[in-house]
């Protein structure tokens, strides 16, 4: 039997992306179904290791998710309430793709399930998955406990699919499912999710998951590090009095005012200045102008996850440089290996450790046939920027945003400082995909943020005296904190199940981000609030770990 696990990890990685699986964040909503012990070595680990990273709500381990052929039959033996939930998702997912494997990798699933130690009711790995109908995948809703309607199939399609209840699942296959056939004829096919109207290149994607903007109310948002503090209100005049009819016209594609105006805030030339729609633009402009080449782009383990999201957009190999043992970043192990270029944040996220600029220098006076992008979203919280070394360091590329110290996430303006020829090549790559990446409305209330350092300074020291506030009760109820320079901390209970514990705190209407990645699935990435939210945080653990 042929088993290609590389076709069907980018085919798993399509389907989730494509339904809009919802994030391991919501921890609550997920489905975490691992089988490492058996998969190992049989798996694309770097395919298993991205979806992971992209912290959905699906672990795919290796061929876990694939099913026997004649699997009504030998599943419906083992028949339990549990292994429906699972597996009816396991169904799912391998039916879609049409795939196939046999019953002892089946066997094996089952067996898994059902001895999971910690399996309850619930199974603890399985409280929930939801699955979004997406265009014409023939796939239906699926959630909590796969309690819909039949009638929820998408398009009137006539395949019976995953029923209202994992038992009419599992029944409804065992009738549909002959031997020797691997699925029921009538199931969607891979194909229903990968039109052949898609570019091989968006095949080939692994798009990047932003963190959950809830939509509901009176949520304690501590999970994507915006700032609890509102934007300047000289900002939000000037976007006001933009907004008007100049409008009509189109903005300046080279928003000379704002290079200005962050010039003049760093002591450099405009010269030394690219704008973007938020720094994630600039950052995908600089993996394009930048750092493609044939070396490896060496970024952390444990880091900014759209770094290999554009490694695979633009046909980048990754180099992984682990942190060390105590989440930092080396710079010894980035000197003398051989790369195309070099990225990480500093402060890295989501650790949010520090590294001393003297060690970005010490890294520069190395590497010098290659770019240097560092990335300070979030340098204003406690950072020294290394702004100061782009005269000296002509490989060097600073990024920031105006997303975090500046309350401006949702305005969309971040920017690069560095020498001139490498702002130009940037300029050659905005000016090949965009050339107004940011409207009127978005240059105006940039250059005033920028013009009020006041209240960008007040704004700052309050996010800083709130984080030292924090990590001292945090380190008073027994969490180990990571030293952070940022606007978040990172941080794990000795005995508690850091997901178990961001659940708890949803249920308390607290969000904080999970990773399900490996060697920090332990930690969670807490965003500093007012000092009102951190009590409100504060608060709700200590009743759960009373508790
Ligand atoms: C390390 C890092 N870099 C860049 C960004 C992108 O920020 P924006 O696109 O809002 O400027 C983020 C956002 O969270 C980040 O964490």
């Amino acid at each position: 039997m042929q088993r290609d696990t590389r076709v069907v990890h980018k085919a798993l990685e399509e389907l989730v992306h494509k339904l809009g699986i919802q994030p391991a964040d919501h921890a609550r909503r997920e489905v975490a179904v691992q089988f490492e012990p058996w998969t190992t070595g049989k798996v694309d680990h770097n395919a298993r290791q991205r979806l992971v990273e992209r912290h959905i709500g699906v672990t795919v381990a290796g061929e876990a998710f694939l099913v026997a052929d004649r699997f009504g039959e030998s599943l419906a033996d083992r028949d339990t309430d549990v292994f429906h939930r699972v597996v009816a998702i396991d169904m799912q997912v391998a039916f879609t793709l049409n795939v196939q494997v046999d019953q002892a990798v089946a066997g094996d699933l089952i067996e898994h399930v059902i001895k999971e130690p910690d399996s309850g009711g619930e199974l603890g790995l399985t409280s929930a998955v939801q699955v979004e109908p997406h265009g014409d995948t023939g796939l239906e809703r699926v959630t909590g406990d796969f309690d819909l309607p039949h009638g929820a199939l998408s398009g009137g399609n006539a395949h019976r699919g995953l029923g209202s209840k994992g038992h009419d699942s599992i029944a409804s296959l065992r009738r549909s499912s002959v031997a020797g056939s691997p699925r029921p004829p009538n199931f969607p096919l891979a194909k229903i999710i990968m039109s052949r109207f898609w570019s091989d290149v968006v095949r080939g994607l692994t798009p990047y998951v932003p963190g959950e903007q809830p939509k509901l109310a009176n949520l304690v948002k501590l999970n994507t590090n915006e700032n609890p503090y509102g934007p300047s209100p000289r900002a939000l005049e000037a976007i006001a009095a933009e907004a008007g009819d100049s409008l009509r016209l189109y903005p300046d594609p080279n928003a000379d005012r704002l290079k200005a105006a962050i010039a003049a805030h760093h002591g450099i030339t405009p010269a030394q200045v690219f704008v973007g729609n938020g720094s994630d633009e600039v950052l995908a402009h600089a993996f394009m102008a930048l750092l493609k080449h044939d070396a490896p782009l060496l970024f952390p383990d444990i880091s900014y996850s759209f770094y290999p999201v554009y490694c695979g957009l633009y046909g980048i190999e990754p180099g992984i440089v682990p942190l060390d043992d105590h989440f930092g970043i080396r710079i010894d192990d980035y000197i003398g290996r051989t790369n195309g270029g070099i990225i990480f944040p500093n402060p890295n996220a989501p650790t949010g450790c520090l590294l001393p600029l003297s060690e970005i220098e010490r890294l520069l006076e190395h590497n010098t046939n290659s770019v240097v992008v560092v990335d300070e979203a979030y340098v204003d919280f406690g950072g020294e920027s290394a702004i100061s070394l782009i005269d000296r360091f002509p490989n060097l590329l600073v990024v920031q945003t105006l997303s975090k110290s500046r309350s401006l996430a949702g305005l969309r303006v971040g920017f690069a400082t560095g020498h001139p020829d490498l702002i130009e090549a940037l300029e050659r790559v905005k000016n090949s995909f965009n050339s107004y990446p940011l409207d009127r409305l978005a240059i105006a209330g940039a250059v005033a943020a920028f013009e009020d350092d006041a209240y960008f300074r007040a704004c700052c020291d309050k996010v800083v005296a709130s984080r030292t506030r924090l990590v001292g009760a945090l380190a008073g109820l027994g969490f180990e904190v990571l030293p952070s320079a940022a606007n978040f901390i990172f941080a794990r209970h000795p005995q508690r199940d850091a997901a178990q514990l961001a659940a708890q705190l949803r249920e308390r209407s607290i969000i904080v981000r999970h990773f399900r990645q490996p060697r920090i699935e332990q930690f969670l990435r807490i965003t500093i609030g007012t000092d009102a939210q951190c009590d409100t945080l504060l608060q709700a653990l200590n009743e759960i770990l009373a508790g």
